[in-house]
């Protein structure tokens, strides 16, 4: 174990920021314990409701979209655990005296108007060694029906009757997940902290819709032709994800459990710079195994190494501070135009076409003399510097790592814009 990757969390020592999310993969004990063997730091039970309340799952349930056959983003429509509570309770006993150096959650549900409920099941983890509680307020399918799931981080009230019920009942840490299906997820991230919440976990699936197979004409997930919306989860959803983090740690200051998207080291960095303080993995574990965990330390370590940092709570960030108000960005704004590195530059005209075709027609391709060969040319994109407004879609879509790149042009901002752009375009 690298002393390096250690990470405190609600006041545990986790042997790395790793966390398996309540899914599938901690659908039972068993495979908790693998997890744990694997080398994840810590692992989140799949949900449990009320013992009264009949799971049935239906079929298909799952489904992913694909980008060059790899899985960007998957839906589900699946519940929460159709296993007896009881059988939980000796399986998380047993983890708890097998696992003692890895963080075992709890994860619970109940219906929003129901604080017996929650109070019960706090009651439960309370007496399985649990080193903290997840309360589940964001699953967008099937529980929102029964009052459960994502109607209750749909209202800052039951969101605060909640946590501070559940925060009264328990022994451990409270941790409070949100849905990012709300307009405003900072008002729900504070009434979890007026309740007393520990920590804050975003996000869960965002509500969706995965795909049309347009030759069968029906969805992608289809129950006999049917279909629901339902969570979108994977790589695809870390840019929702991010934002919330950043809300969330903005608004309450609470440490934040990121999960959304992590589907390998970099993209768990990126969540430890916004400001999180935990990294909970699910899509990417369903798709290729709980083995993935090796190349995130492995990364992880590297990337420590590379930055000359000696623990993982040096290398976190806060970044969420730097996330502002468009008002804000105009005050910090200068003017921006942008550069080509001619050696670089392949002349592959994808940067001409999209300035062309999206906007300002700043670019176009030159000859130039081909050094490499004694005579000869090759063309290179040319920017025409009053045209550009240093609007970076060129850079963005450059396939060339910093071929492209913006500079402060030092000139009055903000932009004057070229006099053709305000002129009748269509005459
Ligand atoms: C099939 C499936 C089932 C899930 N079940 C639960 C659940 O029971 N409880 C819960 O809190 N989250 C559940 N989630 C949400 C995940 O814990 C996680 O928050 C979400 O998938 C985003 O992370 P990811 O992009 O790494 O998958 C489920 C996700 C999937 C894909």
């Amino acid at each position: 174990m690298n002393q390096r990757l250690k990470t405190d969390f609600l006041g545990f020592e986790m042997e790395n920021p790793w966390c398996v999310a309540s899914a599938p993969p901690t659908a039972t004990g068993r495979l908790m314990a693998d997890a744990f063997e694997a080398g994840w730091g810590a692992a989140i039970m799949k949900t449990v409701g009320p013992v009264e309340e009949p799971i049935i799952n239906v079929a298909p349930r799952i489904q992913t979209m694909k980008k060059w056959n790899r899985e960007i983003a998957m839906q589900n429509i699946e519940l929460i655990t159709d296993r007896r509570l009881s059988v939980w309770l000796d399986e998380l006993k047993t983890l708890r005296k097998r696992y003692p150096k890895k963080m075992i959650i709890g994860s619970i549900m109940a219906p929003g108007h129901d604080m017996d409920a929650w109070a019960k099941l706090i009651e439960s983890m309370n007496q399985v060694g649990c080193d903290a509680v997840e309360l589940n307020l964001g699953c967008p399918h099937g529980m929102p029906e029964r009052d459960m799931g994502a109607v209750c981080s749909q209202d800052a009230d039951i969101v605060y009757n909640i946590v501070s019920t559940a925060k009264a009942a328990s022994k451990v840490p409270i941790l409070t997940k949100l849905t990012p299906n709300v307009t405003n997820i900072k008002v729900m991230a504070q009434a979890a902290k007026r309740g007393g919440s520990d920590a804050i976990t975003v996000i869960n699936t965002v509500n969706g819709i995965i795909g049309i197979d347009i030759y069968k004409r029906k969805p992608h997930l289809s129950v006999n032709g049917y279909t629901a919306v339902g969570g979108i989860s994977g790589n695809a959803v870390k840019p929702m994800g991010l934002k919330c983090v950043a809300e969330c740690k903005q608004q309450t200051g609470l440490p934040v459990s990121a999960t959304g998207g992590i589907a390998n080291w970099s993209d768990g960095v990126e969540y430890l710079l916004m400001g999180a303080d935990q990294l909970q993995v699910c899509t990417e574990i369903m798709i290729r195994g709980f083995k993935i965990v090796a190349g995130m330390n492995k990364g992880l370590e590297s990337y420590l190494d590379q930055m000359g940092f000696d623990s993982i709570s040096e290398a976190k960030g806060d970044l969420y501070k730097s996330v502002t108000s468009f008002e804000t960005l105009l005050k910090h704004s200068s003017s921006e135009k942008v550069q080509v590195n001619e050696d670089t530059c392949t002349g592959c005209n994808l940067c001409v076409v999209a300035c062309d075709n999206a906007g300002y027609d700043a670019l176009l391709l030159k000859e130039i003399a081909d050094t490499k060969r004694t005579q000869g040319t090759r063309k290179v994109a040319e920017v025409i510097v009053d045209k550009c407004t240093g609007c970076n879609l060129c850079v963005a879509v450059c396939p060339v790592p910093e071929c492209m790149s913006l500079y402060d042009s030092k000139k009055a901002f903000p932009y004057q814009l070229d006099p053709s752009y305000s002129e009748n375009t269509l005459r």
